[in-house]
């Protein structure tokens, strides 16, 4: 017994910042920005919260997928910047969907998240504990930057990505997943409530703050690692990978970890160009574009991988269905 996504769906607000508006609040350029990161824009918040584009991107991919609320068994949602702590997202998402059935609860692991929802999915599906299950990354990431910061706030937007997976009988990859918090300090974020608190938003230790370059080392050496790792540990031979779908951090990274991996750039679809990092919700995006621009097909073998705060990561290796 295994899992497979069925439907996909996303979400992004409809305001658009480029790195021209960026360049208007610190020393920056629209060039820097695009030569360091490959970031040309970032969808950001306007009316939206993180548990309204879970909802959204949750609907779209129900849809997708031909699932009824009701048949949903478990809803997990990665987040590391809700608008609500209590009830938890995916709670928020049951009641708006009218999921009943449905088990629910939040998983925060930041950019490697939404690997980390496939493969907990994965294990209840395959396990025979349910039948149906509702992954979803959603990020306003926005409400946690430092705009002042040139380090970071060039870097980072808001979105919802979601997937349906299924209980269906085949064969379950093994994922290879990784934390060593010892780490931690290189990505911090003191609090989830910067925007709406004045004092705290004096400190910069309440925003997110990164060491870019250790996080960079950390990103192109581990990734490669985790990717080897998974197919070694799987007998898939890299050959048979027709899609490496990374999360969604720096262009820079993506082309370092194909070249690590001798793999052609082609296999690794970006959309970081129009969304900037979104964190948790940036795999499910790109999954949720490419399903609908006909470049999954039935059969392909891809590789899922997600590497951030913590830190985490993880890549996991699936079928597509
Ligand atoms: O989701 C996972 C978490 N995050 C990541 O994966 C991010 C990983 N890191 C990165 O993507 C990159 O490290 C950054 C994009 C954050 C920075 O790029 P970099 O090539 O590592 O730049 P740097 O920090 O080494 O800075 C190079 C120069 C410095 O000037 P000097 O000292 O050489 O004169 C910086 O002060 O660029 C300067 N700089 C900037 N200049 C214009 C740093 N940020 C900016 C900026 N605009 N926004």
């Amino acid at each position: 017994m295994t899992g497979i996504i069925c439907g996909t769906g996303s979400y992004a607000p409809s305001y658009v910042m480029d790195n021209n508006e960026i360049a208007t609040m610190v020393e920056t350029s629209d060039e820097w920005i695009r030569e360091r990161t490959g970031v040309a824009t970032r969808h950001i918040i306007k009316d939206e919260t993180t548990v309204s584009m879970a909802c959204e991107a949750a609907k779209k991919a129900l849809d997708d997928g031909e699932v009824k609320p009701e048949e949903v068994d478990l809803i997990i949602v990665s987040t590391i910047s809700s608008n609500i702590i209590l009830p938890c997202t995916a709670c928020e998402v049951q009641k708006e969907l009218g999921a009943e059935n449905a088990t629910c609860f939040d998983l925060s692991a930041a950019c490697s998240g939404f690997v980390l929802a496939y493969n907990t999915a994965l294990a209840y599906l395959s396990g025979g504990v349910y039948q149906t299950a509702l992954i979803i990354g959603s990020e306003s990431l926005s409400n946690l930057t430092n705009w002042k910061d040139r380090g970071t706030c060039i870097l980072f937007g808001d979105g919802a990505g979601a997937a349906v997976m299924r209980a269906k009988e085949g064969r379950t990859y093994l994922p290879a997943t990784h934390s060593d918090g010892m780490k931690g300090k290189a990505l911090t974020c003191l609090s989830r409530h910067t925007h709406i608190d004045a004092k705290r938003m004096k400190d910069p230790e309440y925003y997110m703050q990164m060491d870019g370059q250790a996080v960079f080392k950390f990103a192109v050496k581990k990734v490669p690692e985790v990717v080897n790792e998974v197919l070694s540990k799987n007998q898939v031979k890299k050959e048979e990978i027709v899609w490496y779908i990374l999360h969604q951090a720096n262009s820079r990274i993506v082309e370092a970890v194909a070249k690590r991996l001798d793999e052609p750039i082609e296999k690794f679809p970006m959309n970081l160009q129009e969304y900037g990092n979104t964190s948790s919700a940036s795999i499910a995006i790109l999954l949720d574009e490419m399903k609908k621009s006909g470049r999954l097909k039935s059969g392909h073998k891809i590789v899922m991988a997600g590497f951030g705060a913590g830190l985490t990561w993880g890549a996991t290796v699936m079928e597509w269905g």
